[in-house]
């Protein structure tokens, strides 16, 4: 069983992730960020219209991540924190695809959901994605899911690197997953899992530990409903400049 399906909030040594807004994603979103993963060469930055962005919520926000709850699908903005009060909108991150391959379990009986992420390239080179992905695993994990995947295509060196960061072990190569520019474009698949701990050996060994080790606990503390709420809640969220 899978504890509960909300996207809460989670918030790290420099980051909070939690529902956004519109304008939140038009911010994160402000170039289009399929043309900077370097996949085919491909590394312009093209500004997104907003409108584009606005299709993406046809209806009402809220209702889509309303939505997206009854649907399994966790959506955060990522924040960097700039003091007490205000954050600005910097990435985002989508868990959703449980099962992956196995469509049609809705009992999830593998326990597994898959990771995308994005961050506006204002950030890149700071680590805030890898702290973010942290963040999440420990709360998928928490959830109660077992395997946490994700991937990336030839040539997506920085989310390769991230994904390595991570933890994430590769499991799969899907020759021609896709074309670009018609030429076949490969996928990488990658899986972290819940870490397991070994019984003690009859040599009285300490436990062996597989898989993924918790990240400090002063790195994953769940967001605390402090009195600064309504101002992360309500506005108070600085928009990208
Ligand atoms: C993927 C993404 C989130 C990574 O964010 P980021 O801030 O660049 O990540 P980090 O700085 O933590 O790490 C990037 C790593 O890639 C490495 N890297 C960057 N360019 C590289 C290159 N050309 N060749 C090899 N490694 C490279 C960096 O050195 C760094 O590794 P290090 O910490 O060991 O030095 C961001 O680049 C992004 O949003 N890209 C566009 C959208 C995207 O691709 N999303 C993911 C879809 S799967």
């Amino acid at each position: 069983m899978i504890k509960h399906y909300q996207t809460l909030p989670i918030q790290t040594e420099r980051l909070i992730l939690k529902k956004g807004t519109i304008d939140d994603f038009i911010a994160v979103h402000e170039y289009d960020l399929t043309k900077l993963r370097d996949i085919d060469g491909e590394f312009e930055y093209k500004k997104m219209n907003p409108e584009v962005i606005k299709t993406w919520f046809q209806l009402d926000i809220e209702q889509v991540q309303a939505n997206n709850e009854s649907a399994h699908i966790f959506d955060w903005i990522i924040y960097l924190k700039k003091d007490m009060t205000q954050a600005i909108p910097i990435g985002d991150m989508i868990a959703d695809r449980e099962n992956i391959e196995n469509i049609g379990d809705i009992e999830n009986e593998n326990k597994e959901i898959e990771i995308a992420f994005n961050l506006h390239p204002d950030y890149w080179g700071n680590g805030y994605m890898p702290e973010a992905i942290n963040a999440v695993l420990d709360y998928l994990f928490e959830l109660g899911y077992d395997n946490i995947k994700s991937g990336y295509s030839d040539g997506n060196v920085k989310s390769k690197r991230v994904l390595e960061k991570t933890g994430f072990e590769h499991y799969k190569i899907e020759k021609n997953a896709w074309q670009k520019n018609g030429k076949p474009i490969d996928d990488y698949k990658v899986v972290i899992n819940r870490p397991v701990l070994k019984p003690v050996g009859a040599d009285g060994n300490p436990p062996e530990v597989t898989g993924r080790l918790p990240s400090s606990p002063t790195k994953n503390t769940e967001f605390q409903d402090t009195s600064n709420k309504n101002k992360w809640i309500n506005g108070g969220i600085n928009k990208h400049e």
